[in-house]
């Protein structure tokens, strides 16, 4: 009998990003990026937010991001132990700054593009296919000082600039690209999403929302120079998802579910299908956002769309209308939801549901009906180093298994699936804390949250399980 499970071109692997694993953050002659300004402890949410303005490295303030794990000078050692780990491919990206460290030079700076050229080359001489995203969380600091971030359309161009020498540099290197890492990021952290600073009084959700036309546009307008430039290339989006629940059979529970999940398709709505959707429209005409565009602005993005629809799924959310039942919140990637009581959380409150991996991924298979990429997915935790050096991270291979075991079920329910690459594949920096301690990794990285430890990698126990994992093709779990 064929087998049903996933092809054998599955595309197994991990994610990393340049802004949280990278560091070496003026190397190269690298410009400052929007993390480069995210501190740890207590002012980061509000950095995140745009509430603060902090175009400078603020003294006594500690930014993980200037070394991260050094993956900038340590790459070959990490990617010797993917290989180890039989990765098929390996989700990066490029950090804006280090090609154009202003944002808006006409010429690239050259020893950006030769680090990139050495690190794709050591992926493609260790059998790895790289899956790159152009712009995660990563926008050149002096974008903002000098154009107010994406609220600016001369982004457009500039970012349109940097893919393209992207593309023309690496167009025998890359096949599968994202335009931006989880695009709907935007509306909930604008300064993580679009380097936007809000300033008091205005209307945040106008602001966003012209940012967001920007991004729609800039991605357009890569999809189709991708396609012009590498003839097989794969262009995807990349949606932070998490199908959203009511969390009762009221009808009004229901329908705020619905307009939540829409908040956030809206974005792919555009990317995949080419057209604002008339629930955006209805909600720009009763919220006074009247969209700046350009003629032509429409044909772009219809003519434009992706080829994959990639996306990160840590958990479901759960929407209410009920007063008491709101008071109950716990945390979520960026975004808070509602404690939903027949699901456990992590340490970080991020609750576990590999059942809802299986209902997000049918979910957007039928609503687009383009394969599907899940590039990122995972469990941050505290891990224990043994007596014996050893690190048991049962709870992160039980969290993969039972996700995985959902992926296939979703496979057989007639979903196609590119690939699978786990979230921080390395322990990494963490996107919404700047801690190191919550970790995702199959190798642990020693370092703590201060910045203090030796960069020193250990595999754990995940690390061989993962292996056989791919070595079976999903089979054994
Ligand atoms: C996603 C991001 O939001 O989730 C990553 O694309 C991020 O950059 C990941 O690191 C996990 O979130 P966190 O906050 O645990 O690092």
């Amino acid at each position: 009998m064929k087998n049903l499970g996933f092809n054998e071109n599955f595309l197994w692997g991990g994610a990393l990003a340049a802004n949280q694993c990278e560091g070496a953050y003026l190397d190269g002659g690298k410009g400052l990026t929007t993390v480069d300004l995210c501190p740890t402890g207590k002012n980061r949410f509000d950095v995140l937010m745009g509430k603060i303005d902090s175009l400078e490295p603020v003294d006594g303030e500690y930014y993980p991001s200037h070394e991260a794990i050094d993956f900038y000078h340590r790459f070959k050692e990490d990617i010797a132990l993917f290989k180890e780990m039989g990765f098929k491919c390996l989700r990066v990206s490029i950090a804006w700054s280090r090609i154009f460290p202003n944002g808006d030079e006409t010429e690239p700076n050259e020893d950006g593009l030769k680090f990139y050229d050495e690190l794709f080359d050591e992926m493609i001489k260790n059998d790895i296919e790289p899956v790159v995203t152009l712009c995660h969380f990563d926008l050149p600091v002096s974008l903002i000082k000098n154009y107010g971030g994406w609220r600016n359309r001369k982004l457009v161009d500039f970012y349109l600039n940097y893919t393209t020498t992207i593309f023309n540099r690496y167009k025998d290197k890359i096949k599968y690209f994202m335009t931006f890492n989880e695009i709907n990021m935007l509306l909930h952290a604008p300064f993580l999403g679009a380097g936007i600073i809000l300033k008091e009084g205005e209307n945040a959700d106008k602001i966003k929302y012209q940012a967001a036309h920007h991004q729609l546009i800039a991605s357009a307008l890569t999809t189709k120079a991708a396609h012009e430039i590498i003839k097989d290339s794969m262009v995807g989006c990349m949606l932070a998802a998490g199908v959203t629940y009511p969390y009762s059979a009221n009808p009004l529970d229901v329908k705020k579910a619905m307009d939540n999940d829409r908040e956030n398709y809206f974005f792919i709505d555009v990317q995949s299908r080419g057209e604002y959707p008339g629930y955006a429209k209805r909600f720009f005409r009763e919220n006074d956002i009247e969209l700046e565009m350009e003629d032509g602005d429409l044909e772009i993005l219809k003519h434009n769309t992706v080829d994959y629809i990639g996306f990160s799924y840590y958990s479901s959310r759960c929407a209410s209308t009920d007063p008491e039942v709101l008071n109950g919140m716990t945390g979520g990637n960026v975004f808070e939801t509602i404690k939903n009581p027949y699901l456990k959380a992590s340490e970080w409150g991020w609750q576990i549901d590999p059942l809802g991996l299986r209902i997000t991924c049918n979910t957007l298979y039928d609503r687009y009906q383009k394969p599907l990429f899940i590039v990122e997915n995972g469990l941050g935790a505290v891990d224990k180093i043994e007596e014996d050096g050893s690190i048991n991270d049962d709870y992160r291979i039980e969290y993969l298994r039972e996700h995985i075991k959902e992926m296939k079920e979703a496979v057989l329910d007639g979903v196609e699936l590119i690939g699978y690459t786990p979230w921080g594949c390395i322990d990494l920096v963490s996107a919404s804390t700047g801690e190191m301690k919550k970790r995702y990794g199959f190798i642990y990285v020693d370092k703590d949250n201060e910045g203090f430890g030796s960069l020193e990698r250990r595999k754990k126990k995940s690390f061989d399980w993962y292996k056989e994992v791919i070595k079976s093709n999903g089979e054994n779990l």
